[in-house]
């Protein structure tokens, strides 16, 4: 399998229909438009209903990106579900996806890494790829932190947002594709960002629930300065794993956690604003979602190249961290 890569041949998205603003959440809780836009930058978020999964969602954005890729369910050989909030425990939601979109030969399961759950899965699915145990493998980055997220908790609550994003990867051997990736974890800092109850650990209970343990908390000062040092060095990694540098980088597709820590990284390695694709202020911070609905809004929008040098980076809770980068 010399020099074989993978390419990612599709991609595709999906969202809820419900949209919650800056204002909608001024009368929830002690906040303001100003604060949460110069803070993070996120005007408006989608937010699933109350009868929606994520499923739904994981699969509308499949089949769109299977379309873009010409591809039928049934060619696909494995399926990643990246998230940290599955429809349910067991099984996982790529099973559920994998009958849904009817995916009958491919080998399904989620992996949880945070916010660098699509890049971790990435990183898996192309080394299937790579060692020949598959030539199509669904990659599906998706989150509904909505149902997780403590309402009251104006820290938090204004961040987090629902959606699913999805890249189809296939092998093939002309010099496209995935150049590099690089992932790391330091659980020493997992109480950063965490949900703690529910688990083995904390098991469901009236007492868990009562303690308000059953919602996601984060530690967002001490996070935003490791995620920027974090994802400086690990862009870093990736161009120069691939023989680059950063002025190689065409378009920079950030997890999209915070403007500020998007146009930090881009600044200390030198790339302007027009190499950044960003789209917190329409979409928030969606974790293991952000990165694929950015790609395949930037792609669909027609301004990517054949020959162009895409960077993905994300940070999130694990801590994890990774970065990917791809000739398109
Ligand atoms: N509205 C108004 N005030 C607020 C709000 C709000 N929504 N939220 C917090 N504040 C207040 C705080 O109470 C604090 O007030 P105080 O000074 O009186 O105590 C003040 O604003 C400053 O709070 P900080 O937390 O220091 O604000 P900061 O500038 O750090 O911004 C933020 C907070 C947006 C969370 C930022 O730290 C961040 O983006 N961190 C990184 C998040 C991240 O990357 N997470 C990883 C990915 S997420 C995942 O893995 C699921």
């Amino acid at each position: 399998m010399a020099n074989v890569r993978s390419r990612i041949s599709g991609t595709g998205h999906s969202l809820p229909q419900k949209v919650l603003t800056n204002a909608d959440l001024e009368k929830m809780v002690d906040t303001t438009d100003e604060w949460i836009t110069t803070r993070t930058g996120i005007r408006e978020r989608r937010i699933a209903a109350d009868d929606e999964y994520l499923s739904l969602f994981v699969a509308e954005a499949s089949r769109r990106a299977l379309e873009m890729a010409g591809l039928k369910a049934e060619e696909l050989d494995l399926i990643i579900v990246a998230t940290v909030t599955p429809d349910q425990p067991i099984p996982s939601t790529a099973c559920f996806v994998q009958h849904m979109i009817g995916a009958k030969k491919a080998a399904a399961f989620d992996m949880a890494a945070g916010c660098s759950g699509f890049i971790y899965a990435v990183t898996v699915g192309d080394s299937f790829i790579r060692n020949g145990l598959a030539r199509h493998v669904l990659v599906v980055g998706a989150e509904i932190l909505s149902k997780y997220v403590d309402w009251r908790d104006r820290a938090t609550c204004v961040l987090f947002a629902d959606g699913a994003g999805a890249v189809v990867l296939s092998a093939e051997e002309n010099g496209r594709g995935l150049l590099s990736s690089a992932i790391h974890a330091d659980g020493s800092m997992a109480e950063f960002i965490t949900l703690p109850g529910g688990g083995s650990k904390i098991p469901v209970s009236h007492a868990m629930i009562d303690a308000n343990l059953h919602t996601i908390k984060m530690k967002g000062n001490e996070t935003f300065k490791i995620a920027v040092r974090s994802l400086e060095s690990v862009c870093r990694e990736a161009i120069e794993r691939a023989g680059l540098s950063p002025a190689d980088v065409r378009w920079f597709v950030p997890h999209q956690a915070n403007v500020r820590i998007i146009n930090a990284v881009a600044e200390r390695l030198g790339w302007p604003p027009e190499t950044i694709y960003l789209n917190i202020d329409r979409i928030g911070n969606t974790s293991a979602a952000s990165i694929p609905i950015a790609l395949d809004e930037l792609v669909r929008s027609g301004r990517v190249q054949p020959g162009d040098i895409l960077l993905f980076a994300a940070f999130g809770a694990g801590l994890t961290w990774g970065s990917g980068l791809i000739r398109w």
